[in-house]
Parts: structure tokens; sequence; C-alpha cells
């Protein structure tokens, strides 16, 4: 069978059209496999942003077992990025590779030469600093692929209402999207999520999410060294720039502020914060080391998260909800560390402990259980579509940092209309495009002032 998913579906109609009833009614009740679009029923596989999760992703899905899968095309802007992550490929998922030299692209157009490589029904990964979210996505949409991209999904207004546009267009093209928000994919979230309904810590009046260890990825920069280019140097760095990542707010905090809103089955209305950078020392990025943002949802009920980069300070890496009854740990560390667990009244430790999450040893990998129900979706051709979903985490994230960065209370609403683009024009850069945040002649970057820059993080066009 060699046919694209319109192929398929106006064979189903020929089908449908000259079977006989009688032959109808003996399928009834057997269950026909779905078939998927590509030759032979092997599952193409693209990466855009071949860095580190952009390998990691694709060797969930190389891994995923109910059918053949192959990874044939991959794209990066820097060669040596994705010659890297060839070969730790190579090296594991070896007899699912079939990417050629020829289907390795070099550049910013790149991820439309890998796209091309595909069939309508493949899947493509976007592993990509959120700033190229949306100009990938538009391209996947067109040409009637799946998509896996990684999580946070938006930083700035514009863009969140174009990808809930997209999200919405690609929902009715029954693409299946995944993205890379896991907890909602860890068994003991799901667990502890389906006991908070069922109500065994009452009604949820607080939550606490804690990110806070030394500096992370690329969270802090010192001055741009010359090369490469300001703007591929700021991308090789995107944690530091809100234009490429919406800063570390974003990136590192939006799992927490995600599968908490999940337990609460809510977005948060509005939000006010305190953050401040103690130590800049020489660093030029636009990051705080502390945020703490109160996020408040409509019935009144608050969650707190903390962020802090900060060498030598408490480090705390989970998540807690507080309800009328008894109180959830809900990721025991990290970003969704299991055992979940559920507490009387309002201590958790184990004396009080009234139940605790137990996962089958297979299932315990959210990254790889997030790719097999991907796949499986593929496969039967189930509803399956996190993009919406994605997209309203990335704009409570961005809420609770714009109000630390601008010390303003952030509505939903004023995050979502805001007109700050961070990154206009992102879908034309070229390997020689300047860089959208120029450094003054000390190598600094407009950062945050809250209280003095009030409707946007920092100066427009300061150094432009
Ligand atoms: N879900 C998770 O737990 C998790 C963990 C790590 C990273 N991530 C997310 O994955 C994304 C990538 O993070 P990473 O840690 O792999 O970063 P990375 O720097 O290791 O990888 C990003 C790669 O994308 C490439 N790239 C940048 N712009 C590109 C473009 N326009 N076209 C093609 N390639 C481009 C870079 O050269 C780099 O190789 C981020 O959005 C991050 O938040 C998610």
């Amino acid at each position: 069978m060699n046919q694209s998913i319109e192929n398929l579906s106006s064979r189903r109609k020929f089908l449908i059209n000259t079977s006989k009833l009688a032959a109808v009614s003996a399928l009834a009740g057997v269950a026909i496999p779905h078939v998927h679009a590509a030759e032979n029923n092997t599952i193409q596989v693209a990466l855009i942003g071949c860095g580190g999760r952009g390998t990691g992703a694709a060797s969930n899905a190389l891994s995923v077992k109910n059918g053949p899968i192959k990874l044939v095309a991959m794209a990066d802007v820097f060669e040596s990025r994705l010659n890297t992550s060839y070969g730790s490929l190579q090296k594991n998922h070896a007899e699912r590779m079939d990417v050629p030299e020829d289907r390795r692209f070099i550049g910013f157009d790149g991820y439309k030469k890998a796209m091309d490589c595909l069939k309508p029904g493949d899947v493509v990964i976007f592993t990509t600093p959120l700033a190229f979210r949306w100009v990938h996505f538009t391209y996947a949409i067109e040409k009637k692929l799946n998509v896996f991209m990684e999580k946070p999904l938006t930083a700035d207004g514009p863009s969140s209402r174009r990808m809930l546009t997209l999200a919405e267009e690609s929902v009715k093209k029954n693409l299946k999207v995944g993205v890379g928000l896991m907890s909602r994919h860890s068994r003991a979230l799901q667990q502890v999520h389906q006991r908070i309904q069922d109500g065994a810590i009452g009604d949820i009046t607080l939550m606490r999410g804690y990110r806070m260890a030394g500096p992370l990825g690329s969270a802090f920069s010192e001055k741009w060294p010359g090369q490469p280019s300001e703007l591929l140097w700021q991308i090789q760095r995107f944690h530091s720039f809100l234009w490429a990542s919406g800063g570390c707010f974003n990136d590192f905090y939006i799992h927490h502020i995600d599968h908490c809103c999940w337990m609460k089955n809510a977005w948060p209305v509005k939000a006010h914060a305190i953050g401040g950078r103690h130590y800049r020392g020489d660093y030029v990025d636009q990051n705080f080391d502390s945020y703490s943002v109160e996020y408040t949802f409509e019935d009144g009920s608050k969650f707190i998260m903390d962020g802090r980069c900060m060498v030598g300070a408490l480090p705390i890496y989970s998540s807690y909800a507080q309800g009328t009854k008894g109180n959830a740990i809900l990721a025991h560390d990290g970003d969704c560390g299991l055992p979940s667990s559920l507490h009387t009244g309002m201590k958790a430790n184990r004396g009080n402990a009234i139940w605790t999450s137990e996962v089958a040893p297979d299932e315990r990998d959210p990254y790889q259980n997030e790719w097999n129900a991907l796949i499986d979706a593929i496969r039967k051709d189930k509803p399956h579509n996190e993009a919406k979903r994605g997209v309203e985490a990335s704009i409570a994230t961005s809420m609770g940092r714009m109000a630390a960065h601008t010390g303003q209370e952030i509505t939903w609403d004023e995050m979502l209309n805001c007109d700050h683009e961070f990154a206009p024009g992102v879908d034309k850069l070229t390997m020689n495009s300047p860089a959208f945040l120029r450094s003054d002649k000390d190598g600094k970057y407009p950062v945050p002032r809250p209280g003095l820059n009030k409707t946007h993080e920092y100066e427009l066009n300061v150094n432009a």
C-alpha cells in the first residue's frame, strides 16, 4: 500500500461505495487495523533541532514498539549539533535510522527541507528553542504532518494568539500533536489527578511549586564573545534571552505550572509576583535569579510558583497541593518525579500518608509514555492533540514571568493580548540576519525593570 492520508480516505470511500452491505456486516465487530499513511506501514520521522532534547525525543520515537518507525531527516542551524545527534542516534538505533547525508539539512530553512522528506501522516519533531515553534508548526500543518513539539510553545502575546489559531487548524485537519509537557503522561501524576478529582483531599485551596537550584543550561551569560554571529550565539544560549525561550522562567518552571493547573482543572485568571537579580556580576542575560509568583484562580484559590537559580541557597524541586480535607505531594522531586502521595491534614510525611502511587516499571518514563501515546493515536486514528493545552500552559507561564518583570498584576487576557512581540520576523531569518537584541557598547542587553517598565518586559528597540 502506498498512499497518503487523502489517498487512504478516498480508498475508504471507494471501499464503502463498492462493498456489499453483507460484506460490511460480516466485518462488524472485527477490529480493522488502522493503516498508516506511509508505505508498508512505516511511520517516518524528521527531527528539527538536534540538541539534547531533540536527540532524546527522537530516541523515544525510535523506541516505540507498536510497529515500524524510522528517522529519515534531520535539520539544525549548527552542523556540529546535527552530527553529534546523528552519531548518538546511529549508535543506539541503527536499524531505525535512514538519514543519508542528503537528508541532513543545515540552516534556518532546513525545517522545510526536512519536512519535505515526509509524507502526510508522518511525524515531525520540533526541539529548537520556542521562538521557531509557530513557524515550523505552520509548515507542518500545511504538509499534513503529525507533530511532537517541545514545551514551552510561546513566550509572548502575538505568538500565543498565532499558535492558538494553528492549534485549531491542526485539530480540523485531524493531526495528532504531542507537546513535551510530560507531567501529563506521568502515571503517578495521572493517578493523583484522578484521586483529587474524586475528592480525596477535598477542594484545593493552595498549591506550591518549587524549582530552586543553581543556574541551569544557558540561563546566565557573560558577554557575546564575537563569534558565532550574535544571533547564533543567542540561539545557542537561548535560556538567556526572552525572545528565544521566555527565559529561565518559561523554560524551567512551565512543568510545575502546567501540572498544578491540571490538578485544579483550570488556568489562573491573574498573577502578581516578585523577583530580582541579586548577583548580576558580569552577566548580561535578561533573567532574574529569583522569582515568586502568586497565581489566582477564578474561585480565589492560589498557586505559588517559586523559582531560583542561585548557588548555595536551599535547593527544592517538588510540588504540592493543599485541600480542605488533606494534601498531596504531586511531583516528589524534579518536574514530575514519582511517587505522588496523598496525606491527611496539612503535613506531608509517611506517618499521615493515605495513598502512594504505584507505577509499573515499563511505564515509569513519562518521556517514553508520551511517545507511546502519540504513535498509538496515529496508528489507531484516535483523537490526540495537545497543542491548545500546550499554548495555554505557555500563556499561564508567561503571565507569571511578566508579572515579575513589570512589577504589575497581569491577567490572562492582558498576557494574551499584550502587543510586545519578542521575535518579529523570526520566519525570515537567514544565517546573516542581525540578532533580535543587540548588545550596547558595554556588551549588555536590556533587562526587566519592575515598576519602571510597566507594560513591556524590557525597553523596546533600546539597542536597535
Ligand atoms: N520536556 C522537557 O523536560 C525538556 C527538557 C529539555 C529541553 N526541553 C525543551 O526542548 C527545547 C530544546 O532544548 P535543548 O535542551 O534540547 O536545547 P539544545 O540547545 O540542546 O538544542 C536545541 C537545538 O536546536 C537547534 N536550533 C536552534 N534554532 C534552530 C532552527 N531555527 N532550526 C533548526 N535548528 C535550530 C540548535 O542548534 C540546537 O542544536 C527547548 O524548548 C526546551 O525547553 C524540554
